[in-house]
């Protein structure tokens, strides 16, 4: 199983990730949700790659990668609707090998809504519940009470046409827990919705899952959204896993560079590891803390509001840049510089500082220990 051998640095960083429950001894049963070795293609595209992942009961688990990484394509597999090439999932130790979809008791909800246009809103929400055989009496109960914990208690006989969009996705959260599922699957809910409802409706689909305790498997491209809601998110590129772990560890620990870049516009910065020093270009050297890799080139990174117009405590390395161009952010000034090496670089800085001139050259000022350097292959070293 590559998956487990490749993101040795992700191991260290994912807490109780699925590399830890391995090497306590194979036993991935004791998660709710486990997925080994994935594999899909589509013709000659590979579009998972020995895939491994592990849910916990109750825990909200945000899959969060760029458009066609292949997000969709798990989604899929995982609710029944798509066979993998390779590779298992159990839910509670259960393999879902041969379920049909409507067999694995999963609740999933749709980026367009999909809800059923010459059905009533309740007719709607009842659909997976009559689908189920359950008795008409509790029916009506649980639609309602479905339909209140979303906030449409008020909507039942209205139909989908007569409602918002982001009412809609209201129905098809209430469709989709009604039937109490083993598994909560939300393939971009909020992408069709205005930015400002999509904020106010994020808070609320955590809410609710946080109050009803369903395992939720919740995707998005927005790493702003997944950092909010998730209690772990796994970093999904070109169909790899490259980190899974907590909204703190993926945003400040990367394990990989791609991961330093997708969240929160990371600079990468050409460097050279050797003699245990970081060498910038432009004659800018720095020791590293912690132990020394092996000399080698990396790739060091260094977010935008890492950087200050001066030295403190902490702020005790810089590089020499040229100032482009100065944009005003109202709390911040966005510096737009060049590096030594030309490789272009952002700095966010406190808009009361003295702003630099454009053409001017200044020196950054940086925490040693905010840098974190990658290979070649882009993993932490
Ligand atoms: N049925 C299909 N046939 C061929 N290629 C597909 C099919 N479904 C998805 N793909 C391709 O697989 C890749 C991943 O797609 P998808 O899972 O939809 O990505 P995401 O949801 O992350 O945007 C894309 O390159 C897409 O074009
Ligand atoms: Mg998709």
């Amino acid at each position: 199983m590559q998956g487990l051998e490749r993101p040795a640095s992700a191991g260290q960083s994912q807490g109780q990730g699925f590399g830890q429950a391995q090497a306590q001894g194979g036993r991935p049963e004791q998660h709710h949700v486990v997925i080994e070795g994935l594999a899909k293609r589509f013709g000659a595209v590979t579009v998972l790659e020995g895939l491994d992942l592990a849910i916990e009961k109750g825990e909200f688990l945000t899959l969060l990668g760029p458009s066609g990484c292949g997000k969709t394509t798990l989604l899929r597999i995982i609710a029944g609707f798509l066979d993998a090439d390779a590779g298992r999932i159990t839910v509670a130790g259960e393999t879902l090998l041969g379920q049909p979809p409507h067999r694995r008791d999963f609740g999933m909800v749709f980026q367009n809504y999909a809800v059923f246009p010459h059905m009533t809103v309740f007719d709607n929400v009842a659909y997976g519940l009559r689908a189920r055989n359950v008795p008409s009496a509790d029916i009506g109960r649980r639609v309602e009470r479905a339909l209140e914990r979303v906030r449409l208690g008020a909507f039942a006989s209205r139909f989908p046409t007569q409602l918002s969009g982001g009412q809609k996705q209201r129905v098809g959260l209430a469709r989709a827990i009604v039937i109490e599922p083993r598994l909560l699957l939300m393939d971009e809910p909020l992408s069709n919705l205005d930015a400002k409802l999509r904020i106010d409706m994020r808070s609320e689909i955590r809410l609710l899952q946080r109050e009803l305790g369903i395992t939720t498997l919740y995707v998005t491209h927005d790493q702003e959204e997944a950092l909010a809601v998730s209690d772990r998110i796994a970093v999904l590129d070109k169909g790899r896993m490259l980190q899974v772990g907590g909204p703190k560890a993926i945003y400040d620990e990367h394990a990989h560079r791609f991961v330093a870049d997708f969240i929160g516009n990371a600079n990468q910065i050409a460097a050279r590891v050797d003699g245990g020093l970081v060498h910038f270009a432009g004659g800018v050297s720095m020791p590293l803390p912690g132990a020394a890799p092996p000399a080698q080139p990396v790739t060091a990174t260094l977010r935008p509001e890492d950087f200050r117009l001066s030295p403190s405590p902490d702020y005790t390395a810089a590089l020499p840049v040229r100032v482009l161009l100065v944009s005003y952010l109202g709390a911040r000034l966005r510096l737009s510089c060049e590096l030594a090496d030309g490789a272009s670089l952002q700095a966010d800085v406190d808009s009361d500082a003295i702003a630099p001139a454009a053409g001017e050259t200044v020196s950054l000022w940086f925490n040693p220990g905010k840098v974190r350097l990658f290979s070649a292959e882009g993993w932490r070293v």
